[in-house]
């Protein structure tokens, strides 16, 4: 068969994949349904109810066609309120949204500067076409001040960097957005893991560090992690927008975003705003949990917890799920070091949180 080589290679390396269907009977701590707002039902009745009051229910053409709704441009407007910025667009996902961004934004003589972490939507972005890229070592601002010191001499630089970094749970250090003044460097911040998690707003890393919004930053956020819908959306200057709308492949040539996951996301939005403080409150709990079974202190979700053995990680992903608990095991080449992913997301019984982690622990001593 064509490729029997490869797939014999990945089985080999155990690197192989398999898609395994939903089961609803797991306790999920491994989706990035950070507030479990996938699972509230009254989201779902009241976006369902509302959606039946348009004459359409399907977007049916790209924006620039006639697909673009005013539930687009609602939710948009309310983005762009909620997280200080001037514009922004909605489009069909976080990993369209860096093909988007990077495929356009970085011309020919520009550079693009990436954190070495940075998703694999933005790595693959920038080996379209023959930009020029250089990655620094991650969240080494050191390292990133070199590079732009180097290419002080480049017109147009573009840094990209993710809020919280989605297999490390780390956050992006503070002072990217001073370096990126000083530089004059536009800055892309991927809020795919950080919107809905951090912050005073819960509105991500610009949130949480107030950064006064200016016309280099951009924001780009996911609607299918805390949002607990689908899609993305970017947010910027008006000119940045302009400018993507009139070059960014997947927002010109791809159907708009589906007008029930809009409508879901500005409800989750809605939702986020009017009920801060509880959803604070229970993800410092979670946080806390972490802190005493783990010894692991994190400002994210996302647990990372090192198995180094690609073998190992699959081995007790099954024992937890035998044990009802759905985790992510992650190998390489996702990671450096293979790792149990898990996300403390607010859902679930504290206890189950706990007995996770015990049940982790134990797996992670027992010889297997
Ligand atoms: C940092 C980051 N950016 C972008 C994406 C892609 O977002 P989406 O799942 O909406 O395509 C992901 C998804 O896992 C991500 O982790």
């Amino acid at each position: 068969m064509y490729y029997d080589k490869e797939l014999k290679a990945l089985k080999r390396a155990g690197r192989y994949r398999t898609r395994e269907l939903y089961n609803e009977k797991l306790l999920d701590f491994a989706s990035n349904d950070y507030l479990g707002l996938a699972h509230n039902k009254e989201l779902h009745t009241l976006t369902s109810k509302e959606l039946s009051t348009h004459d359409i229910h399907a977007p049916k053409a790209s924006m620039l066609v006639n697909g673009y709704h005013k539930i687009h441009q609602d939710f948009e407007q309310e983005l762009c309120r909620a997280n200080g910025f001037e514009d922004g667009v909605v489009l069909g996902s976080g990993f369209n949204a860096n093909i988007a961004l990077i495929e356009s934004m970085v011309r020919k003589g520009d550079l693009l500067i990436m954190d070495e972490k940075y998703h694999a939507s933005g790595l693959l972005a920038s080996q379209i076409g023959s930009m020029d890229v250089a990655l620094f070592r991650h969240n080494d601002m050191a390292h990133l001040q070199e590079l732009l010191q180097k290419h002080s001499h480049i017109r147009r630089k573009i840094v990209a960097v993710e809020g919280i970094y989605s297999m490390d749970g780390d956050l992006v250090p503070v002072e990217v957005f001073e370096i990126c003044e000083r530089y004059d460097a536009l800055l892309i911040v991927d809020e795919a893991h950080s919107s809905g998690v951090v912050g005073d707003n819960l509105m991500g890393v610009y949130d949480l560090y107030d950064i006064q919004i200016a016309p280099n930053h951009i924001k780009m956020g996911t609607l299918g992690k805390a949002y607990g819908s689908f899609g993305a959306y970017i947010l910027a200057s008006s000119h940045i927008i302009e400018y993507l709308l009139n070059r960014a492949k997947p927002i010109i040539y791809a159907t708009s975003l589906s007008l029930y996951d809009t409508l879901l996301a500005h409800n989750a939005l809605r939702y986020i705003q009017s009920h801060k403080a509880q959803i604070k409150a229970q993800i410092a709990t979670n946080q806390a949990i972490i802190y005493e079974e783990l010894g692991i202190q994190t400002q994210s979700l996302i647990i990372p917890i090192v198995v180094a053995d690609n073998k190992k990680v699959m081995l007790i992903k099954e024992k937890l799920l035998a044990k009802g608990y759905s985790i992510g095991a992650i190998r390489q080449p996702t990671v450096e070091k293979a790792i149990i992913r898990l996300i403390a997301r607010v859902g679930h019984s504290e206890t189950s949180l706990r007995q996770l982690c015990q049940e982790i622990k134990r797996e992670l001593h027992s010889e297997l």
